[in-house]
């Protein structure tokens, strides 16, 4: 399984002209659903803000990227990823969409993001939590260059808990997802390790704790779809260290 971050880019390179399809095939268009709702909530974090700067953190082909800026009016964008193919993909639908002049990209990875301290109102992570090399560092970057109480949202796939809803996803998620992957995108390791990452993904308690020990506060979580995805809320103290 690919474990470091040019590996990881490498796989995302080779998959990115089939990404987008296949997301949507996979998850039978409910991700768009998902994304919908985790933007919803960081648009509710950013009422008192008048021009938000957001960061869109493992961007990818920017899906999120695109519905954050068409959703929270007057923000500025700024998506990061370490794949040049997804984020040419990715420039290609902003531009699309006329959105250019409030998006802007980056090739950047989570653990070392090139933007100066407290910089963003609120900061994303739309399925790309799961594939950071270091997530404890990244996910301290984002808490650095975060304002004090810019608010976090993740968004993560997870394993669900009912024993039901679990047999179902097994079935489907190990016996049948990585064969329409490898079929549409032609690539057997990329939908092997979708499925590697989320059962290594940490259940929410544990991932949390993680938040909490990195530094973020007010931390919250909701299981969307029978647990399938979950919505992380967190945010960065302000300078009195209160929230
Ligand atoms: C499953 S895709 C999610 C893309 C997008 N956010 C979405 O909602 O569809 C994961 C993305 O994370 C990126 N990625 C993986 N590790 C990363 C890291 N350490 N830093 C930045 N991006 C990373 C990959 O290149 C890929 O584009």
């Amino acid at each position: 399984m690919a474990t470091d971050n040019e590996h990881i880019a490498l796989m995302f390179n080779d998959i990115a002209p089939t990404y987008d399809k296949l997301n949507h095939i996979l998850s039978l268009n409910v991700d768009k659903s998902w994304r919908r709702k985790a933007v919803r909530r960081l648009k509710k974090s950013l009422i008192d803000v008048e021009n938000p700067l957001i960061l869109d953190v493992a961007c990818g082909t920017a899906d999120s990227t695109v519905k954050i800026a068409e959703k929270v009016e007057n923000a500025k964008v700024f998506g990061i990823d370490i794949s040049t193919k997804m984020l040419e993909i990715g420039k290609e639908k902003t531009e699309k969409k006329g959105l250019q002049d409030r998006i802007s990209f980056s090739i950047s990875s989570a653990e070392n993001i090139g933007f100066k301290d407290d910089t963003f109102d609120a900061a994303m992570v739309a399925f790309g939590v799961r594939n950071f090399s270091d997530r404890e560092k990244g996910l301290k970057e984002i808490l650095r260059v975060l304002k004090p109480e810019g608010t976090l949202i993740i968004l993560e796939l997870s394993e669900p808990q009912n024993v039901m809803v679990r047999w179902f996803y097994n079935l489907y998620f190990k016996n049948i997802l990585p064969h329409i992957g490898k079929r549409v995108s032609g690539n057997a390791n990329a939908y092997r390790y979708l499925q590697q990452t989320v059962e290594k993904f940490p259940m929410p308690e544990e991932f949390m704790a993680m938040l909490s020990d990195c530094g973020f506060k007010e931390l919250k979580h909701k299981a969307l779809s029978c647990g399938l995805c979950r919505i992380y809320q967190a945010k960065k103290q302000n300078e009195q260290g209160v929230i």
